[in-house]
């Protein structure tokens, strides 16, 4: 009978799934796309993300996976303020701005905006805008988790939404 490996031996071993086949598999996960901006001592930055989950409702609490490596990371890192804009169907260019290799100032020069409650920009027409402030953070792997706190929600009615999913947009309308 074969024998079962020793704890040691386990964390050890290389990973049964490699990084490739996760990020395929996880491309077929659809999600909302999000526009995550923050100001404050770190001053004004944002991105894209689908990283983005509710948590729990008392308190309302969302969370945000960020990349430790982006651009993005120290402001996200000094500021407590954020606002998760999730995109409306026709934001996709908005998306891929935020997404890429731009600075700071070409991407906000892609939209209108306002100023949260905490001080966080908030994207004029998104689909909703969460207010929150961060109430914790965990690092695992690569990114770091943010616990966002919700201080403030503006929603808007009769617009559609955007979703990722196969590494492509697509436009929900409700019917
Ligand atoms: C559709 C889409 C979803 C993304 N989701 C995330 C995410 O959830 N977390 C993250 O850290 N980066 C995510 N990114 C990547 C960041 O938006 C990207 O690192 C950043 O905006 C551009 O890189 P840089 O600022 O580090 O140069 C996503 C990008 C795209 C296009």
């Amino acid at each position: 009978m074969k024998s079962q490996p020793q704890l040691r031996e386990v964390l050890t071993m290389p990973p049964l799934v490699d990084k490739q086949s996760f990020r395929n598999a996880m491309s077929t996960l659809a999600a909302a796309v999000n526009v995550v901006t923050t100001d404050g001592p770190g001053g004004r930055a944002g991105f894209t993300a689908t990283a983005v989950c509710s948590v729990c409702d008392e308190p309302p609490t969302l969370l945000v996976c960020l990349n430790r490596g982006a651009s993005v990371y120290d402001a996200f890192r000094q500021n407590d303020s954020i606002c998760v804009n999730t995109l409306a169907d026709h934001q996709s260019d908005l998306s891929n701005l935020f997404g890429s290799k731009t600075t700071m100032e070409q991407r906000f020069a892609g939209a209108t905006w306002s100023t949260a409650v905490t001080g966080a920009p908030v994207l004029e027409e998104a689909l909703v805008s969460f207010d929150c402030t961060v109430s914790k953070r965990v690092s695992v792997g690569t990114h770091d988790i943010l616990f966002c706190e919700v201080a403030n929600v503006r929603h808007q009615d009769d617009i559609g939404g955007l979703v990722y999913f196969d590494r492509g947009y697509h436009r929900l309308k409700s019917e």
